[in-house]
């Protein structure tokens, strides 16, 4: 049987499976395979191993004519149409839970640097332009005791509340369904998305991506923050329609913002959100910790030989 991996991969991890498996792999490790190849080389894969930067999509499975289990290197898995995989009987694996501390360390780390602007602050060394000690020189937003408002809570979302709360905040979110664990636990209160936007400090979006989330922050949402609100997302880009932040930003409707994701990835020095100083900006790399990845390679890897051999994914999309 044939794998085929749009990503390079170890190889400690690809040497047992190289012995029984026929495998395809990317060249590059940090540049994804070119769609053309990925559309010639899924012909007669049994298995593909997938990530994010692929759109695995009606085409590619109208490509597959053998095809199992597509399996992402990934807890999101908006990038895969669903529908079709189920229509066709191809199994489809993800590697939730492997991913949630790192990827809450990095939220808590991208809403710190923003709060306190410490990209800036490198910045400002770097091009010679620290002269002295201001008193209101790189001033930012107190963290410790200030009020978060988390919006999805599911395992990250807790992760973060959990850090927060050893930060003294008034930790509110919003949900499609109550957490009771964040409830009891972390003191979290349960509100509706307008109140939540109205009295946090910081907004921290850790929503899916789906129909029902796209561009769910918006003007409308971004008029009710504080004008003091620090904005993070750690989820999806197209969560956020990027041309009302950008004017909330330049505005100053909001404070700053924090981005991990946006709509359109990998994005370059052109973008437009980044000629605003109260942008903090990473290239999607909220589970990016080396045990972490090294995790969810394996975890990722045993859901597709799991479909391969007929025995069920350790964890399945439904
Ligand atoms: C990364 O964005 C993931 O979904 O794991």
């Amino acid at each position: 049987m044939k794998i085929l991996a749009t990503c390079k991969l170890p190889e400690e991890l690809m040497a047992p499976i190289k012995e029984k498996y026929e495998v395809v792999m990317a060249d590059n490790e940090n540049e994804p395979m070119p769609r053309k190849r990925l559309l010639s080389e899924i012909e007669a894969a049994d298995g593909l191993f997938t990530n994010v930067a692929d759109v695995i999509d009606q085409e590619v499975f109208d490509r597959a004519k053998q095809l199992k289990v597509v399996s992402t290197m990934a807890v999101g898995y908006d990038n895969i149409d669903l529908e079709v995989a189920r229509n066709r009987g191809i199994l489809v694996g993800h590697t939730p839970g492997v991913l949630t501390e790192a990827t809450a360390d990095l939220t808590f780390a991208l809403l710190m640097a923003t709060g306190r602007r410490l990209i800036e602050g490198m910045d400002v060394i770097r091009d010679d332009q620290w002269k002295s000690w201001g008193p209101f020189f790189l001033t930012g937003q107190e963290i410790y005791g200030k009020t978060i408002g988390i919006i999805g809570m599911g395992k990250i979302g807790l992760g973060v509340a959990k850090r927060a709360k050893g930060f003294s905040m008034n930790i509110l979110y919003h949900n499609r369904s109550r957490n009771e664990e964040a409830e009891m636990e972390l003191d979290a209160s349960y509100l509706e998305l307008d109140a939540l936007l109205e009295q946090s400090d910081y907004i921290v979006l850790l929503a899916p991506s789906t129909k029902e989330t796209y561009h769910m922050m918006s003007t409308p949402q971004f008029k009710k923050m504080k004008h003091s609100a620090v904005f993070i997302n750690t989820s999806r880009g197209l969560n956020v329609d990027e041309e009302a932040l950008y004017q909330a930003l330049q505005s100053n409707e909001i404070w700053a913002a924090g981005l991990d994701v946006f709509q359109t990835e990998p994005i370059n020095s052109n973008h437009k959100l980044l000629q605003l100083r109260n942008v903090t900006a990473l290239p999607h790399i909220g589970s990016a910790a080396i045990e972490t990845r090294l995790e969810m390679a394996r975890l990722a890897m045993a859901n597709l030989v799991n479909g391969l051999e007929g025995k069920p994914l350790v964890h399945q999309v439904k």
